[in-house]
């Protein structure tokens, strides 16, 4: 497809909130487009692109971060008590903006349980979790903040320095099989790039408000520890049944094994166009492999 008036090689202006995992290969990403990017964490940084922002600490951000503001992306998550950190502080802040866009990164947790089918974005979300509740919450306020919002719903993200490699070095890897078990996935670069690529063919791409981004496989966890092991040339520990693993499980990661769902991404790759760097967990760890 060919690229419009492209976004990014102009001197847009973005505040990323919440520069964790994603926060941070996308901040990187989009300054080798020439953009100027502040990001926020919870914590001083030496970074003089990083400002501190923390919702639960009451927020007093110095006015100059939002001079010539064009794009906010958030990547942060409800707070404790449901509430969306970056509408609770500073939603009225934001409506005073001339913002040309605003991403949100959310959950495919807000699908709940579809027994290992398929779901896409035309699909009535149906949150299992008290947590995905939240999320549709904060996914409707966004909505209903009239910024001109776009949600990106997320399976488990993984990427060089945090994926099946780490769990394994740092001994926390646990082989648990369950009959008929699937997780959908995304590589973080998939991410990024997906919103590069929306941004930057904006004019000619009819506008979604609601878009998955997963990769094309989902597949039994299993699967993706055994290639792993593969890979480093190690044998893999024996499996144990999910029922005798449970109890040793934390609330959270049982919480995970109660949801069995595929997520689509034809919305993005085929109505969209989007082509997927790593289209499967096979190549996406190859990547990982490579820079870990
Ligand atoms: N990880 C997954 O597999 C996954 C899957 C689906 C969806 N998601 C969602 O996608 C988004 C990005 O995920 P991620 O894994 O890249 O995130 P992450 O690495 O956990 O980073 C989250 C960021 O939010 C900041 N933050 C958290 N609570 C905050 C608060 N109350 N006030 C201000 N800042 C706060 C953190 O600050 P610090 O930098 O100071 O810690 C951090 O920068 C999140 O909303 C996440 O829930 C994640």
């Amino acid at each position: 497809m060919k690229k419009t008036a492209s976004l990014l090689e102009h001197k847009n202006k973005f505040l990323i909130f919440g520069c964790g995992f994603s926060g941070s290969f996308f901040a990187n990403t989009i300054r080798k487009f020439g953009c100027n990017v502040l990001t926020s964490s919870r914590s001083t940084s030496k970074d003089p692109n990083n400002f501190v922002f923390n919702s639960e600490k009451g927020v007093v951000l110095d006015e100059q971060i939002f001079d010539g503001v064009t794009h906010i992306l958030s990547c942060i998550p409800p707070d404790k008590n449901g509430d969306d950190p970056v509408l609770k502080s500073l939603q009225s802040k934001l409506q005073d903006l001339p913002l040309k866009w605003v991403g949100y990164l959310s959950t495919t947790g807000v699908y709940g349980n579809t027994e290992g089918g398929w779901v896409s974005e035309i699909d009535q979300p149906n949150p299992l979790q008290q947590r995905s509740h939240n999320r549709l919450t904060c996914e409707k306020k966004w909505i209903e903040s009239g910024l001109p919002v776009q949600i990106f719903r997320l399976p488990g993200i993984y990427g060089p320095g945090r994926s099946t490699f780490e769990a394994i070095k740092n001994r926390k890897i646990r082989v648990i099989f369950k009959k008929a078990q699937v997780f959908s996935r995304v590589h973080v670069a998939d991410i990024t790039h997906a919103i590069i690529y929306l941004l930057q063919n904006k004019d000619c791409l009819k506008f979604h408000q609601i878009i998955n981004i997963a990769d094309d496989e989902p597949c039994s966890q299993i699967e993706v520890i055994q290639y792993c092991y593969d890979l480093l040339g190690l044998t893999m520990p024996k499996p144990i049944s999910f029922e005798d693993a449970k109890d040793e499980l934390s609330p959270i990661a049982q919480s995970f094994w109660m949801e069995n769902r595929r997520i689509s991404n034809k919305l993005l790759c085929e109505t969209l166009g989007y082509k997927l760097i790593y289209k499967n967990y096979k190549i996406g760890l190859k990547n990982c492999y490579q820079n870990s």
